[in-house]
């Protein structure tokens, strides 16, 4: 059976059965309206930044060219272009969550405000949010403003007052910062073997989240079996990690070379530990300069 569907005008309906563990090709907002109500457990999406980067070289004072996001899929008119497409894709999403179902949104400071104003604006609950601190970012080039070295999940309901939604606290403190696991993620941006090259040896994609990112989410808010919805899929880190740790998935994503990034990721499963890199989080935390997280002073 093909892991890739192309959706088109002639499908009206996806019925639950034919989208499990797929990747739908097309357009998010069309794909959304065919998917029957209350269907997932988990929806991640990681949007479009709207970052507005000037359209020329950025060099950094050291010489060195900024490989910048500046791709067409990140390009709108507008600010109220972009919050009208926000909207349509948050509407569409609370639609196919299940009623305990939560939802994690990523960005930076060029659009999470707005999108979490948005949110709200459509009735969702916000439960959290966890500041990823990007222990490699990107210098900044110039030396004009803080390197921006963070990303903010906001992890919502759809409504208010949800209960019994899914919330594996051993794994939240085990993830978050100090003794008391904050709501703080301290971990690389993806690099290395890890990252989607071409024969060029380009990156695949500008964007690529790290899988350590997608294993603590999947970890602290679903359990073994639930349905995950990434519907702006990128190359399909979401449904790699979902599928690594016995979730089921379906991921949408409009750009044919990221679904076909996405199927030859999905042919070459990945393994995901469950467990935590205490040596990692020990190191972490000397970076922090915090007390050590399990009450051993020695890294
Ligand atoms: C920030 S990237 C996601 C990266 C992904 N998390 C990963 O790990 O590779 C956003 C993605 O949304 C896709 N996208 C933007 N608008 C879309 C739409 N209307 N429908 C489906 N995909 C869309 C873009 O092509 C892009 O791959």
């Amino acid at each position: 059976m093909d892991l890739v569907i192309k959706d088109n005008e002639d499908i009206t309906n996806y019925d639950l059965n034919s989208i499990r563990d797929k990747i739908i090709w097309g357009d998010a907002l069309k794909v959304l309206k065919k998917i029957p109500d209350e269907t997932f457990d988990l929806v991640f999406v990681d949007p479009p930044y709207f970052l507005q980067l000037p359209n020329k070289k950025l060099v950094r004072w050291s010489g060195t060219v900024v490989d910048g996001v500046n791709d067409e899929w990140d390009k709108f008119q507008s600010f109220e272009h972009y919050d009208n497409f926000t909207k349509s894709w948050l509407k569409e999403v609370k639609r196919v969550l299940k009623p305990k179902a939560t939802i994690w949104v990523i960005g930076t400071y060029h659009n999470i405000h707005r999108i979490g104003k948005i949110m709200q604006d459509l009735g969702y609950w916000i439960l959290n949010d966890v500041i990823w601190i990007k222990t490699n970012p990107v210098p900044n080039f110039l030396g004009v403003r803080f390197t921006n070295a963070t990303e903010t999940l906001i992890w919502a309901t759809k409504e208010k007052n949800v209960k019994g939604y899914t919330f594996n606290k051993e794994y939240a403190k085990e993830f978050g910062i100090g003794k008391v696991g904050a709501n703080v993620w301290v971990l690389p941006i993806c690099s290395g073997k890890e990252r989607l090259k071409d024969e060029n040896g380009k990156k695949v994609h500008s964007t690529q989240k790290p899988i350590e990112l997608l294993k603590r989410v999947i970890l602290t808010t679903t359990k073994e079996g639930d349905l995950i919805l990434d519907p702006m899929a990128g190359t399909g880190t979401t449904g790699v990690v979902a599928k690594a740790l016995n979730r089921h998935y379906v991921m949408i994503e409009k750009k044919e070379e990221y679904v076909n990034a996405m199927v030859d990721r999905f042919l070459k499963p990945v393994k995901v530990p469950k467990t935590i890199n205490r040596s990692y989080q020990r190191k972490i935390h000397h970076y922090l300069k915090l007390s050590d997280p399990y009450g051993l002073s020695e890294i």
